[in-house]
């Protein structure tokens, strides 16, 4: 094992405050696609067609469309060995404990974990144009986009954030809070390229936390990162766990 590894296994054992931020790519071997990789989503599909408020607004059909068939293949997946991982680490830590994920694929709270923020809300969920509601959606063989609100019947949005949206209320709060009092910040498969989440890795490294980082390829925060494992999501938390329990 090299030191490196070993270090940061020392320091994930000792810690009692942990903050995790995931991305994509923890679902990646889920068979979820990522963003920005060769065969990530941005590649065929154009963001401001898709995912700003203004595409929704031109095109809430097509927007709709879109949302309803990666709704489906989410609902097909299953979680990973490293959103497993995560909930046995969360039971270690306990209170300490955090998870933020910019995922909306929903695979971190089907893996058991409770001490759990979706930055970016949720693709299983609907969400009132008109009162606000959030509401989840229909079983994803017989749901026909849009749907509507279960309480005042007016159509829902997908409960998803969009480019030039604000995130849930409160819901950077927290995370900052807790990547800010972190012992040790582990970073999993995000591009660390989407602000605010791409801020938590350098507010967690300049509070002094330990920076672990778990990502086949380097991102701008790789060069923070006190132990850079180069591998993939699954690969990286068996190294980091092995014999954690
Ligand atoms: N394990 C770990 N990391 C992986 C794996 C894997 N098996 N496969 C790919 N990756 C890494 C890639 O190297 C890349 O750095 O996952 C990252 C995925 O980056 P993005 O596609 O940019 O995804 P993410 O960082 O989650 O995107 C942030 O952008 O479009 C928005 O709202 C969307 O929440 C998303 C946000």
């Amino acid at each position: 094992m090299s030191m490196e590894l070993e270090t940061a296994r020392k320091r994930l054992l000792a810690a009692r405050r942990v903050a995790v931020l995931t991305g994509a790519g923890i679902s990646q071997p889920s068979g979820i696609p990522t963003f920005r990789d060769a065969a990530g989503l941005w590649k065929d599909f154009d963001i401001e067609e898709y995912a700003t408020p203004g595409a929704y607004a031109r095109n809430p059909q097509k927007v709709w469309e879109w949302y309803a068939w990666r709704y489906q293949k989410v609902m097909q997946a299953e979680p990973n060995r490293a959103h497993t991982l995560l909930t046995v680490l969360e039971q270690r830590v306990g209170e300490g404990f955090l998870l933020v994920t910019q995922n909306v694929d929903g695979l971190h709270s089907r893996a058991g974990s409770q001490r759990l923020v979706e930055l970016h809300g949720n693709i299983a969920r609907g969400r009132c144009e008109r009162c606000g509601q959030r509401f989840p959606l229909p079983d994803p063989a017989r749901f026909v986009p849009p749907p509507y609100c279960p309480t005042c019947k007016a159509r829902g949005r997908p409960d998803v954030v969009w480019f030039g949206e604000m995130l849930p209320p409160g819901a950077f709060e927290q995370a900052e809070r807790a990547f800010a009092a972190a012992e040790v910040a582990l970073v999993i498969g995000t591009s660390a390229e989407v602000e605010p989440a791409a801020s938590l890795g350098w507010l967690a490294r300049s509070s002094g936390a330990y920076l672990i980082e778990i990502n086949p390829n380097p991102t701008p925060l790789s060069s923070q990162a006190d132990c850079s494992l180069r591998m993939g999501a699954v690969e990286g938390m068996e190294a980091l766990m092995d014999g954690l329990r």
